[in-house]
């Protein structure tokens, strides 16, 4: 399971921890740290800090903390081992096959073989002249040979078993297969392929692994299991953290992404020349795909199909994008069209004309908040100048205020003064709203601060002296003969540090210096973030030899007065007195 030390800290080293955060948060240098908006918790004034020098991060405000693997591991969600992964990838370092893989990561190895697999026998198929019915299809939709290789683009035969088959032959198992969701169980216990005659639109990840399909029915047979079959979650691919087309696009980013609905508009787009297109792989839009497009680009072009539900689309995902601070322009498709009829019908340059004229999101917003209402009568029309106006009060642009202002003015006939004020009026509601709840984050933040060592209410002097020891140890490794002379792990008093200070013990006895990746696999994210803040705290840097040993004495004075003292007690003695104090309450009644 363990992956070697030496990777560990090679990996580490060539992932400075300012460049990896670069994406995430953006940093000021502040003396000799850095210091920003943390990216886990909402505030206004900057708590999160870097600490270059021994490549650290701790935030005053929510308490998350950590090296630069616990960073990528909480803002990428992932399991340790796959933070390790993913920043050993970026930085072209190899990891050895085995020494660390455990069951689940050689699961995710099969599954990733059994799409690639499937994706080739899908492809192979397609060219083939058996699979001529859906190479007709694409091409008779416009798509090039070429462009049908790009995306390894494939059939699914017809017939419930051709691919259990193949792969079969290929030596992987069933249970395999199901796992990776390209076969299903019936409920007479047998097993079928998942995608049949259907045309198949694999799905590849940033990392250009076929992650899971897209499978399309023929026109006028999409009755079983509709028009599109997507791959189910699987551990390889949850399709809320994925965009159709972003193993392309990720190139092709500089200006900016096209976000649209569907992967037939995507590779459409792609063939014309805009290589910048993705899709949501038919979900309403996520705040992961938000976060994925927020890493790669600044400005999101939103095409959306004009029906209802293309508008519907098109709010959530400038709502969610809106959080990312990325730019939002939106382009509004003329009636009955998707961008794929339309660049086939219109072509390039006509399309670009589309991009170049995308409006701003807040103007797109104004336009598309008159649906639904009667602007020709006066009821109608104050209704929609008061949503406009809570529109134009979502900026906190004072002159992007004032130019919809006066355009409002205008088009209504209504002074200026009177919207101004209603903006105002609304801002400052907002305000008091999030400032509210800015507070309510602060009482109450994501992160539990005092969580990570609950003991530390029972012997508050004491934890604060354990604490100092494990700063100071973690600052001065040379201390540590002085430090365990005087005091066993089994001397802490709470539990935590107690663990804590045994791997410190273990890490210097080792020879090594207890930097914070040695502990990344053992303590859990929120002890990290403690961890952090102590080995970056300012406890060592006076007189650490005098305070290192003046504090193992309040920890031993302290542990002496616990067993002396029958009621200075622990967690579980104070739940047991508590309950004979009930019981003998209840008695005497
Ligand atoms: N979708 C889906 N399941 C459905 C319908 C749609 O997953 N039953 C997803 C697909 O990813 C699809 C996208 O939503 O690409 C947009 O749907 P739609 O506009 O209906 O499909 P198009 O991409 O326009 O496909 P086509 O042009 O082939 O009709
Ligand atoms: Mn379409």
């Amino acid at each position: 399971m363990a992956i070697p030390e030496e990777i560990i800290n090679e990996i580490k080293y060539k992932n400075d921890i300012e460049t990896v955060m670069a994406p995430y948060v953006a940093l000021k240098r502040r003396g000799k740290n850095l210091v920003g908006l943390c990216p886990f918790h909402n505030e206004k004034t900057p708590s999160f800090t870097v600490y270059p020098d021994n490549g650290s991060f701790y935030c005053f405000g929510c308490g998350v903390g950590g090296d630069v693997f616990s960073f990528v591991r909480q803002i990428e969600n992932l399991d340790y081992i796959d933070a390790v992964k993913l920043l050993a990838e970026r930085s072209g370092i190899a990891l050895p096959q085995d020494g660390y893989d455990d069951s689940m990561q050689k699961l995710k190895t099969t599954i990733f073989e059994i799409n690639r697999e499937t994706a080739k026998f899908y492809h192979n198929y397609l060219m083939s002249p058996e699979g001529k019915w859906a190479l007709d299809y694409l091409t008779g939709r416009g798509l090039s040979v070429a462009t049908i290789k790009h995306f390894g683009l494939g059939a699914a035969p017809d017939g419930w078993d051709n691919l259990i088959k193949h792969l079969k032959g290929l030596g992987y198992s069933i249970p395999d297969m199901i796992q990776a969701n390209v076969i299903g169980k019936s409920q007479r216990g047998t097993y079928y392929d998942r995608f049949r005659k259907r045309v198949m639109f694999p799905i590849i990840n940033i990392r250009g692994k076929v992650i899971g399909f897209s499978g399309r029915a023929m026109p006028g047979e999409d009755k079983m299991g509709g028009k599109y079959v997507n791959t189910s979650d699987t551990p390889v691919y949850k399709k809320s953290d994925n965009l159709f087309g972003m193993n392309f696009a990720k190139n092709h980013c500089d200006e900016r992404i096209i976000l649209v609905e569907g992967n037939m508009d995507v590779i459409s787009l792609h063939q014309a020349g805009f290589e910048n297109a993705v899709a949501a792989l038919g979900t309403a839009f996520t705040e992961e795909q938000a976060k994925l497009l927020s890493r790669y680009t600044n400005e999101i072009v939103l095409i959306m199909d004009s029906d209802e539900a293309g508008q519907k689309a098109a709010r959530r995902a400038s709502n969610i994008l809106q959080n990312t601070g990325i730019n939002i322009r939106v382009v509004l498709l003329p009636e009955g069209k998707d961008p794929d009829e339309f660049i086939k019908k219109n072509g390039a340059p006509r399309f670009e004309a589309l991009l170049l004229g995308a409006v701003s999101e807040i103007e797109y917003k104004l336009l598309a908040a008159v649906n639904g209402i009667d602007i020709s009568v006066e009821d109608g029309k104050v209704k929609y100048l008061n949503k406009a106006a809570e529109i134009i009060a979502e900026s906190n642009d004072i002159i992007t205020r004032d130019i919809y202002i006066g355009k409002l003015s205008e088009k209504y006939g209504i002074s200026r003064t009177a919207i101004k004020d209603k903006v105002e009026e609304i801002r400052k509601s907002n305000h008091r709203r999030r400032d509210k709840r800015e507070f309510e984050e602060m009482v109450h933040p994501r992160f539990e601060k005092t969580d990570v060592n609950p003991e530390k209410r029972m012997y508050p002097a004491a934890v604060a002296a354990e604490e100092t020891v494990i700063a100071i140890l973690m600052q001065h490794p040379d201390f540590y003969e002085t430090a365990i002379e005087r005091l066993k792990p089994e001397n802490m008093l709470t539990a935590v540090n107690r663990r804590i200070y045994k791997f410190i013990c273990e890490c210097i006895q080792s020879g090594r210096n207890p930097d914070l990746s040695y502990f990344g696999e053992a303590l859990s994210p929120a002890e990290m973030g403690y961890l952090s803040a102590l080995a970056n705290s300012e406890k060592g840097d006076k007189n650490a030899l005098i305070v290192l040993k003046d504090s193992i004495k309040v920890i031993l004075d302290e542990g002496l007065r616990k067993t002396e003292n029958p009621k200075d007690m622990s967690t579980d003695d104070w739940a047991q007195n508590l309950q004979k104090i009930i019981e003998s309450k209840q008695k005497g009644k």
